[in-house]
């Protein structure tokens, strides 16, 4: 196998169950899901399908309780907690609905807290890769503004670049447009479809049939398993309205 053949990541027999539940919520019933080097992957299903437990629990947010993870060929589910912290911080970025930046930073020193701490000898490094993407997702003219100064979509963008200021392979992203309007929701689109075509995998989990149609595949979880999949190939903008026309087809039709 040629290192391009290799898998960003793969888990096998996943299973994930609360026990501080009485009684215990199971919650996936063995995941196998493969996401290709560079793929940009989308996660759908109804609410409490197990969406962000999946997300979680392949990122190292959280432990499975059952089944394997592997980030590019490496086993992550038996790391101990300082080593995987480490591969999250310096391996994996991480978008959320809420961007949980801090209020008393300007949002450039949100942005590069997390780089300096993956790399504290490398701050003029880090400092260059930040300004670099800050103008890559058309946010440079608002870096010392204070985070209630700039829209929830250019806010959101930050949280783009702060999950990339490490040089991930892959960013996880839960309902990252889940909190904004139409068109902040199509500008953070437009970032995330930039990051993957700039190489990064993505792994995305939204409820917006609209973003799930800038994926190349996506993946359908009912009852904490994955049921079904549905290919579409690279993202290209005169292909939106016919790629969103089939998305919403191919979730009517089941139930969604
Ligand atoms: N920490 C937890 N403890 C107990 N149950 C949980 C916990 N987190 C999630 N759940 C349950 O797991 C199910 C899936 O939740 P979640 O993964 O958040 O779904 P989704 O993201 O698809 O809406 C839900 O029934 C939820 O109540
Ligand atoms: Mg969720």
């Amino acid at each position: 196998m040629t290192n391009e053949d290799q898998a960003m990541l793969e888990c096998t027999s996943l299973t994930k169950t609360y026990y501080s539940t009485e009684p215990a919520t199971q919650v996936l019933n063995g995941i196998n899901l493969t996401v290709d080097t560079g793929e940009f992957l989308v996660v759908m299903g109804a609410s409490g399908s197990g969406k962000s437990t999946l997300l979680y629990n392949i990122s190292g947010m959280d432990r499975p309780t059952g089944g394997d993870v592997l980030l590019e060929g490496q086993e992550i589910t038996s790391l101990k907690d300082t080593e995987l912290s480490r591969v999250r911080l310096t391996r994996m970025g991480f978008v959320f609905q809420q961007p949980y930046f801090l209020s008393n930073l300007n949002v450039q020193d949100n942005i590069l807290l997390p780089a300096f701490k993956a790399a504290p000898k490398d701050k003029s490094a880090a400092t260059a890769r930040v300004d670099t993407l800050l103008e890559r997702f058309g946010i440079d003219h608002v870096k010392w503004h204070g985070i209630t100064q700039v829209s929830g979509g250019q806010l959101q963008r930050a949280s783009i670049c702060r999950a990339l200021a490490g040089q991930p392979g892959i960013l996880f992203a839960d309902e990252p447009t889940g909190a904004l309007n139409s068109s902040m929701s199509s500008e953070v689109m437009d970032a995330l479809t930039d990051v993957n075509t700039d190489g990064t995998t993505v792994v995305m989990v939204t409820h917006d049939p609209v973003c799930a149609a800038r994926a190349d595949r996506v993946v359908y979880l009912r009852d904490g398993l994955l049921v079904d999949s549905y290919e579409m190939g690279k993202w290209s903008d005169d292909k939106a309205a016919q790629r969103e026309d089939d998305m919403f087809a191919w979730l009517s039709k089941k139930g969604f």
